[in-house]
């Protein structure tokens, strides 16, 4: 069983009410909302306003990419909004075990993210305040970008890491991929150990006139399965 979170990002943000709603008809999983403050990352993009806007539209899960530095004092305001995952990078928090309490203190799934050169081993000690690891398989700040291949390698580690956590006793951990997602290249991600995708101009760069988010996101799912 695979998640699918296709990222707004590449939507129509002029119709940002009607792309989630399609979305969410077309069966996605997830939304993926992602913030970035042209700090942390060379690009401006959206904040909790808007994740309050689009949250009557779903019933789905909101999950927010915080691409922001510093991290904290948007957290309970993203919570409110009615984020239901929050994500952060743990470069950009100067205590990483402290804002991950503080997502789940706001009833919020907690989980940090792993730009392309950040090891792995800064998840070692907070395993246990993790509901989700997202791994980027591009460098943060843009749609439409190309997978890095190493990535592959990376969630093979990713997915030990995590089944030595679960099978020791721990709870369970998602493994989440963001960046250059495709129908092409899906299979053999999955088999790396992802089980939710996230997929922004894959999806939002089909037609949707003719059901082409479905198509897509069938395709998505279809090859999924193909390990
Ligand atoms: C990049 C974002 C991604 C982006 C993915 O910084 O975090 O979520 O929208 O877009 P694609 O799927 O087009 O690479
Ligand atoms: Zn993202």
């Amino acid at each position: 069983m695979i998640r699918l979170a296709p990222s707004i990002l590449s939507a129509d943000f002029a119709r940002l009410g009607e792309e989630v709603r399609a979305i969410e008809t077309a069966g996605a999983d997830l939304v993926h909302f992602d913030v970035m403050d042209n700090h942390y990352v060379p690009n401006l993009t959206i904040g909790p306003l808007v994740c309050e806007a689009i949250r009557p539209h779903v019933k789905i899960g909101i999950d927010v990419h915080l691409m922001v530095e510093p991290v904290d004092a948007l957290i309970p305001l993203f919570a409110k909004a009615g984020a239901n995952i929050i994500t952060f990078h743990p470069e950009a928090s100067r205590h990483v075990d402290r804002t991950l309490q503080l997502i789940r203190d706001h009833g919020c799934k907690a989980g940090l993210v792993f730009n392309p050169a950040t090891s792995l081993s800064l998840m070692d000690h907070v395993m246990d305040r993790l509901d989700i690891v997202l791994l980027m398989s591009v460098n943060p700040g843009f749609g439409g970008q190309k997978f890095i291949p190493s990535t592959l390698d990376k969630l093979r580690a990713a997915r030990q890491r995590i089944t030595a956590h679960t099978e020791a006793g721990g709870q369970p951990i998602w493994l989440e991929v963001d960046g250059g997602v495709k129908v092409d290249n899906i299979a053999e991600i999955v088999a790396a150990g992802a089980d939710t995708l996230v997929a922004g101009s894959a999806v939002f760069g089909a037609p949707d006139n003719d059901g082409g988010y479905r198509t897509v996101m069938q395709q998505l799912r279809k090859n999924a399965g193909k390990t």
